[in-house]
């Protein structure tokens, strides 16, 4: 990955550029990597604060050889590898909280969005978008999310290497996708297990339709997270807000 890389000084948002080019037929391992978002996106229609200079702001698209059923695990596959990366780089690992926000003491420092470009029973492209707050001070984000959010630098009190963190992102990402393509889902479930806030938690889950709430025990062979309710019945979560109780 990353043989081909797209700079933007200033964009709209590199998921949205990525997405264009993966369309022209961009090849697979294409990064599309920016400074500063005029209208970073976040998952549900969110808005991501991407301002100058100070975070990574990347798509990567890839063209991994696989059925769509096989794409949303990417998401999980993508959040290993950025938290292997920054264990590697900084000496501490965050934690994942289902599906794909990496924490810090309890505060989002990376969001992960992925998008598909599929036809029926091929996938075209996976654009894997990635946001990781890197050298911010609190101050800098906006002050509704300064209850939430946080930076590598606010939490290990360091200066990081933008450079050296994408190129390590990079090559996790290359390796952790081979992984999944070649020898199937398992070997990355465990590793995301193991860093994962969520699981043998109490959580909340709000869905689109109702609220469910109870015990968060695994997630299955196909990414889906499983909640065993308080009556014993164990329900699959494909899309939600999690919280911990
Ligand atoms: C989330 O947690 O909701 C996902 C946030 C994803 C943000 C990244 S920054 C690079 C790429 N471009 C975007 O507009 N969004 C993603």
């Amino acid at each position: 990955l990353g043989h081909n890389i797209l700079y933007y000084p200033v964009c709209d948002s590199t998921q949205n550029i990525a997405a264009e080019k993966a369309r022209e037929g961009a090849p697979h391992g294409t990064v599309v990597i920016t400074e500063e978002q005029t209208a970073g996106r976040g998952r549900l229609e969110r808005v991501w604060d991407s301002s100058a200079n100070n975070g990574i702001w990347m798509s990567v698209i890839i063209r991994p050889e696989i059925s769509p059923h096989m794409a949303p695990q990417f998401t999980l596959v993508s959040a290993v590898a950025i938290t292997k990366a920054m264990e590697d780089l900084t000496g501490s690992a965050p934690e994942i909280k289902w599906p794909n926000d990496l924490l810090m003491n309890g505060k989002k420092v990376t969001g992960i969005l992925t998008e598909l470009q599929a036809d029926m029973d091929r996938v075209q492209s996976i654009i894997i978008g990635i946001g990781v707050n890197v050298n911010q001070e609190l101050e800098s984000f906006e002050q509704s999310i300064q209850s939430i959010a946080t930076s590598l630098k606010i939490e290990t009190g360091n200066d990081i290497n933008r450079a050296a963190l994408v190129a390590k992102i990079l090559y996790y990402l290359e390796k952790y996708t081979n992984m999944y393509v070649e020898n199937g889902f398992e070997p990355i479930k465990l590793l995301w297990e193991s860093y994962s806030c969520t699981i043998g938690k109490r959580i909340r889950a709000i869905l689109l339709r109702e609220t469910l709430e109870g015990t968060a025990i695994g997630i299955s062979n196909d990414g889906v997270l499983q909640l065993r309710l308080d009556d014993g019945e164990i329900r699959g979560i494909y899309s939600a807000d999690i919280h911990l109780t």
